[in-house]
Parts: structure tokens; sequence; C-alpha cells
């Protein structure tokens, strides 16, 4: 028996006539005929809707010191004092300097100035992922430390009430995934860590877009970039003839994240932090936003160029997305 014809997968094209352009065309095309200035006023698309807007605010790298303390304070003050308020503030992670390679006092030390910022200065819902520098003891060698319950990221999710390293919300149509993107160190690696999903993530990342409808738009938070050019920059990485990027920087596994995407269309938007520096990358019908740091060159000034700041990104009823790079020192 001859099988009946599956539903095709939507294209990007399809997704943005799906959800706004291009549904006055259809309409028009589908009803009596009317006059031809009537016909081009239906055709006309309908504007989009701004239906969110966030704040990102990224790499804060904080330490229990007064002036750095009061620098992210005001960060969280220049937000709220926007007239046109954001409805969160995203945070992709490094939000203490370092825990890598430090003591579990030390890093307790940073996450209580951390916290203490967030919960006098942040009135806004804030939203958290882990960054690698959030991961207590990967690079400590010292024996037993790993039996500790809070190695690993362990402390970092008990400090920002994370009840799992990675999840998702809703807001304004659009549904947002933030995930874990720091993984154990494969053999190559430099650093104790590189830019990758488990198996287990990305089986829930996949389940995750497969149960939203294919008309709500995706945007997907991770501290590593899934997909960075300025990366390119930063270091002398093209000193042996060839390009060489760490996979401690760019997530190893883009190419499955690539894939996943033309898969899935209303995949919109990949934030992420970590590289310090700010770029917009609009691929396939994704935009990938990687958005500079609150900390600047680690509180020395700018970095690459990019001052301290944070950026507004504004998310609209088609998919579409806009941003805004805010220096608020
Ligand atoms: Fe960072
Ligand atoms: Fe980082």
């Amino acid at each position: 028996m001859k099988e009946r014809p599956s539903k095709p997968k939507i294209s990007r094209r399809e997704f943005l006539t799906l959800s706004g352009v291009g549904v006055a065309a259809l309409s028009a095309a589908c009803s009596p005929p009317m006059a031809a200035e009537q016909v081009q006023t239906q055709a006309e698309p309908p504007p989009a809707q701004r239906v969110c807007r966030l704040a990102h605010l990224t790499d804060f790298h904080i330490l229990p010191q007064a002036g750095i303390q009061e620098q992210v304070a005001k960060a969280f003050r220049h937000v709220q004092a926007l007239e046109d308020q954001p409805d969160f503030v995203l945070n992709t992670g490094d939000s203490i300097m370092d825990s890598l390679t430090t003591s579990k006092e030390d890093a307790e030390r940073q996450w209580q100035a951390f916290l203490e910022v967030v919960q006098n200065e942040c009135h806004l819902p804030i939203y958290h992922a882990i960054g690698n520098h959030d991961v207590w003891g990967w690079g400590v060698k010292q024996a037993g430390i790993q039996t500790d319950p809070l190695y690993g990221k362990g402390l970092a999710m008990q400090k920002l009430g994370l009840s799992a390293p990675y999840y998702s919300f809703d807001v304004g149509g659009w549904h947002f995934i933030v995930l874990d993107s720091v993984h154990p160190a494969n053999a190559v690696s430099k650093e104790p860590y590189i830019g990758k999903l488990d198996e287990e993530q990305f089986g829930w990342l996949e389940a995750e877009v497969k149960r939203v409808a294919p008309d709500t738009p995706i945007a997907i938070a991770s501290h590593i970039p899934i997909l960075s050019a300025c990366e390119l920059f930063d270091g002398p990485n093209e000193e042996s003839g060839n390009w060489v990027i760490p996979g401690a920087w760019v997530h190893i596994d883009a190419r499955r994240f690539r894939q996943l995407f033309l898969d899935h269309p209303n995949i919109r938007l990949c934030l992420s932090g970590h590289s310090h520096q700010h770029e917009r990358i609009d691929y396939l019908g994704v935009t990938y936003l990687t958005n500079g740091a609150i900390s600047g060159n680690w509180w020395r000034g700018s970095y690459m160029n990019f001052p301290p700041a944070y950026v507004l990104v504004d998310l609209y009823s088609d998919g579409s997305v806009r941003q805004q790079f805010v220096p608020y020192g």
C-alpha cells in the first residue's frame, strides 16, 4: 500500500510566512477579487510586534571588592533606569571571577559578593546559566575534592537556586532554553573544560524543541558560543598557518546544533557570553549574539576594543531580533 506522505518539515521561509510575514498576501490570494489598491494594501505584511525585551548581562566575574561590586550594581541600575524596561535579565554565566582553580572557601566568598549585589540591586526577574569560571574545582589537583557534593557545578547551582543546570521558560510567546555548555575537557583541551553538551543534555534539548509548537520562536542561551567569528581574533590563532580555535572557546559540537537548527526553523536566536566581545552573526536563519561582558577586560578596562557593557535584545512576533550594545560605565 502506498504510504501517505508525511507532513513536510517546515522551512525557514515557511516559518516566516506562518508567523506573520506573508499571511496577508495569502489571505488576499484566497479572497474574492478586490480593487487593485485594496489588494495592494492587503498584501502588505503586518508590522511585527515586539513581544519581549531582555537585558543580557553576562561575564560579571565578580570579586568581593567594594569597587567591583559597585560597578556591577551600576550595571543593574543602568538597566533599571531605562525608560523602556526589559521583561527580564539574562545572565549567561561567569558570574564570579573564578572557582575552577580556587578553594571552596574562596569560591564561597565570590558567590556571596555576587548574590549580595543581585539581591540588593536587581529588581527584575533574572535567569542564570552556568559559566566555566562558575564550576568549582575542575582545575584543582587535591585528593578527595571530587567527593564533595558541591564539587563541579553543585556549588553554582546551590548559589543560583537552580534545581538543574539546564532548563527552559516562556516569555512573550518566545520559548527560552538555557543550556549548560561547560563539559569536562577532552584529551586535547588545554583547559579543564570544553564547550559541549553531553548525550543526556543533547537528548533533552532535542525533545524540548520537538515539544514546542513549530510557530513558537525559540531562543537558546549558552555560556560558550555555539558559533562565533570574533574568537578568531582573540590571540594569534592563525600563526600556525591555519586558524586554530580551541573547543573551550566555541562549542566543539556546533555542527550537531547546525543540523538541529535546520530541522527546527523556529529556532531563531542563540545568546552567549564567554568571549567578552560583542558580535552578531546571521547564518541560515539563526541569529547568533555574543554579547560582551559586564567586567569588560576582567575589570581592567576594555577587552579587544569592547568596553564593559550589556546588550538589550528585542524579540518580535515574527521571530526577528534586534539588539543594542550598551556600555554602562
Ligand atoms: Fe568570562
Ligand atoms: Fe567563560
